[in-house]
């Protein structure tokens, strides 16, 4: 009996240990299609996914001008009522109105500027930088003449404001201010506050200085620079027919104990594009500053030009009557 039982009990082991692997064999098997089956699913959705992505892609470039579109169309729509389809093309391309109308209005700050090329053959870029240095209360019999061989040792240019009373004995300074491809201004006759003349006498004290300049150049002097700065409605009325410079960056050479570090420091500093400068050339610590700034300044890419062009590269038209700066 116990023989049997043990046969049995060994027997009904066996076959429950046999039914046990089946069934755990048949459920790894189903677990196995299972997860084939999961694999599978997500795997086309991947392959399907990136097919859809890359094929989106390549719509999304033909169609863009649509999508694009209607923001344009949108604000087309706020201005002119009625709009048809085709302002998609007129709209995705903004730098054609930008280009187009700079041909007709003299100044169009929106619009790129284009190079300018000077009389004496520079070019000279406006999206560079840019200055203009002037040398005020001359000719300097000491020190213009210096100033001008600096300035041509590096192909710069300036505008010295001359008065009239210093001119008028130094023609061939004058000259040679024009040779050396800079221009002359008008700082009046004797250096006197305009306010505080008569309109006759205030135009006198431009009109005579023009006078001096033509006879010893024979260039038409058409800027004026009040001296010390100093105007009024008045003064702009009888100088109808001329702009009135003044300037921005200040290096006060003409004060007491103003050393060459100072002026030089000054200069560099402030030194922007479109800055004009005031320097005097009847000062020696003043000349001997010149070569720093004007070495300085085109190390730094300045362009060092004359006051009709520091205006004309920003597009500006100096207007007689009125103060620029
Ligand atoms: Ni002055």
């Amino acid at each position: 009996m116990d023989k049997h039982n043990d046969y049995y009990d060994s027997y009904e082991r066996r076959s429950a240990y046999r039914y046990r692997q089946n069934k755990r064999r048949k459920r790894a098997r189903n677990q196995f299609i299972v997860i084939a089956t999961v694999c599978v699913i997500l795997a086309i959705a991947v392959i399907t996914g990136i097919c859809l992505a890359v094929a989106g892609s390549n719509s999304a470039s033909v169609a863009t001008p649509d999508t694009a579109a209607t923001p344009p169309n949108s604000t087309d729509l706020t201005t002119v009522p009625v709009t048809t389809t085709a302002s998609p093309t007129t709209t995705v391309a903004p730098t054609k109105p930008n280009t187009e109308p700079n041909e007709s209005p003299e100044v169009n700050p929106t619009s790129p500027l284009e190079p300018i090329v000077t009389a004496d053959g520079r070019t000279l870029d406006p999206n560079k930088p840019f200055l203009a240095l002037t040398f005020d209360d001359g000719p300097s019999t000491e020190y213009t003449e210096k100033v001008l061989k600096i300035l041509q040792k590096y192909n710069a240019r300036a505008t010295f404001f001359v008065v009239g009373s210093r001119a008028e004995n130094n023609p061939d300074i004058l000259k040679d201010i024009v040779n050396a491809g800079c221009q002359i201004g008008n700082h009046t006759m004797a250096h006197s506050d305009l306010t505080d003349q008569s309109s006759s006498a205030a135009l006198a004290a431009v009109e005579d200085v023009n006078d001096i300049i033509y006879d010893a150049t024979g260039v038409n002097c058409h800027i004026v620079r009040p001296p010390y700065g100093s105007f009024d409605d008045s003064v702009c009325s009888t100088l109808s027919a001329y702009p009135l410079i003044l300037w921005d960056v200040d290096t006060n050479d003409w004060r007491t104990g103003r050393t060459k570090s100072d002026i030089v420091d000054c200069v560099m500093d402030n030194a922007h594009t479109a800055a004009v400068v005031l320097m005097h050339d009847i000062h020696k610590v003043t000349m001997d500053s010149v070569e720093d700034i004007v070495k300085g300044l085109t190390e730094k890419g300045y362009q060092l030009v004359t006051i009709d062009e520091v205006y004309a590269l920003q597009g500006i038209e100096l207007l007689g009557g009125t103060v620029h700066n």
